[in-house]
């Protein structure tokens, strides 16, 4: 019990990656930069403000062991680079490999290359060529448009008319959507059920967690209005909505893609967010709908206590991953049990939220559920809202009935509320259908 980690973060994914390695034996002190209201609580937990740029030096001054980047902006913008130049022992990929997030165009190119399935994908570099390609695709309800660069997760567009498609076109154009504007991703629109995967990478040798899960986008129940950043997951999908054969090619996607990545000179390491889509127009065979070059949010707050109750050690998955040993690592074969994630989120998001509202129900016990904070901050003796994704509520259990039983069960007047809160009752719907 000697290891130190910092993780570079401060929402429900860094709560939830934290808890994980909080449980391991080998470690004695977590670091977070910034952290929240959540990670401070963990027992081996502190929160320290320090700037990107000074990270490498505290890292060298306290002799830390591991570094986690849990966002896409630092990764994006090269962080794990500067860590490694240091020889500090870094999970998370590189500048370069991260462009499979960082640039829509760099990861269509780069699959199109690979062979590797997705929608037919144009990129575009004037609103003239955007219009006609989406005129060419079959009209705005055929098509979305991305936005080549990150635009903290408001850089896909699914136009309902040809007015919204062409405003979607000429803010990405004017640097509106992701600070650039100089090129766009248009792709033909499929349907069917979306599916996070997630692969750790050596940047040789892969290792997929077993635990595939679904993330509900939308703010309102039943899959209705904006977007926002997730507002719930469950995990593992039920063997009727995702077979063995399915998973299969999803196995056959993560090869292709952690071989190609090497193959082109850009060794992933750390993990590889696969958002597929089991698409209905081609039997429901997956094909990429986006990759990111992080674990996601909710996703990891379902992922991590899985894989603790498991047995799997956090602390040592990193950092296997990060040492480039994976050849000698193995993951559980198959995950029993379930679990569900609510978030709770402000009034007002995913537009303006409402925030400072004092949080009640934080410090009860509730059967088989872990409480994530999201965007939160110690007022005094009170824990208040600080953003959109307030809370995350992951229960869990033998089934995936009994894990929103449970997290459902610690939300409310009686559990976690706050003045204005909203959150989905419908987490699970769709494999709750059978
Ligand atoms: N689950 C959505 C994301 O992490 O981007």
């Amino acid at each position: 019990m000697t290891k130190k980690v910092l993780v570079v973060g401060g929402g429900g994914r860094e709560n939830a990656l934290g808890y994980g390695i909080n449980a391991s034996a080998s470690v004695d002190r977590i670091y977070f930069v910034p952290g929240n209201g959540g990670t401070a609580m963990l027992s081996k937990g502190s929160n320290i403000e320090l700037e990107q740029d000074n990270i490498s030096s505290f890292c060298l001054e306290n002799k830390i062991d591991l570094v986690v980047i849990g966002p896409d902006a630092p990764v994006v913008a090269g962080l794990a680079d500067k860590l490694r130049a240091r020889n500090i022992t870094v999970f998370g990929p590189s500048k370069v490999a991260a462009q499979l997030e960082g640039s829509k165009a760099f990861a269509t190119e780069f699959m199109q290359a690979k062979n590797i399935p997705l929608p037919l994908s144009r990129i575009v570099k004037s609103t003239k060529t955007a219009l006609n390609t989406i005129e060419s695709l079959g009209g705005y309800a055929n098509i979305v448009i991305k936005a080549d660069g990150l635009a903290g997760g408001k850089g896909v567009f699914l136009p309902d008319n040809e007015a919204e498609a062409k405003h979607a076109v000429s803010d990405i154009f004017a640097g509106k959507v992701d600070g650039v504007g100089d090129k766009l991703v248009i792709q033909q629109r499929y349907h069917g059920p979306e599916v996070s995967v997630f692969v750790l990478s050596d940047g040789e040798n892969y290792r997929i967690i077993p635990i595939a899960s679904q993330d509900h986008k939308r703010i309102l129940a039943g899959d209705k209005g904006p977007m926002t950043g997730g507002m719930g997951v469950y995990a593992p999908l039920p063997k009727w909505m995702l077979s063995t054969d399915q998973w299969g090619k999803i196995t056959s996607i993560a090869s292709k893609t952690i071989k190609g990545m090497r193959d082109q000179g850009n060794p992933y390491q750390g993990v590889l967010y696969m958002g597929l889509m089991l698409a209905e127009e081609l039997d429901g065979d997956p094909i990429v709908i986006e990759y990111n070059a992080r674990f996601g949010d909710p996703e990891t707050e379902v992922i991590i206590p899985l894989l603790l109750k498991n047995g799997v050690d956090v602390y040592d998955m990193l950092m296997t991953t990060a040492n480039g040993l994976l050849a000698k690592y193995d993951l559980p074969g198959s995950i029993s049990g379930a679990a569900i994630t609510i978030c709770l989120a402000s009034a007002g998001y995913p537009g303006s939220p409402q925030i400072n509202k004092v949080i009640h129900g934080l410090d009860k016990s509730y059967k088989n559920v872990i409480l994530f904070h999201g965007s939160t901050k110690k007022v005094d003796d009170s824990v208040v809202s600080a953003s959109g994704r307030v809370i995350f509520v992951t229960g869990f259990g033998p089934s995936l009935k009994a894990a929103s039983s449970a997290a459902n069960a610690a939300i409310g007047k009686d559990g976690v509320h706050f003045d204005g809160m909203q959150y989905r009752k419908d987490i699970g719907h769709r494999a709750f259908r059978k």
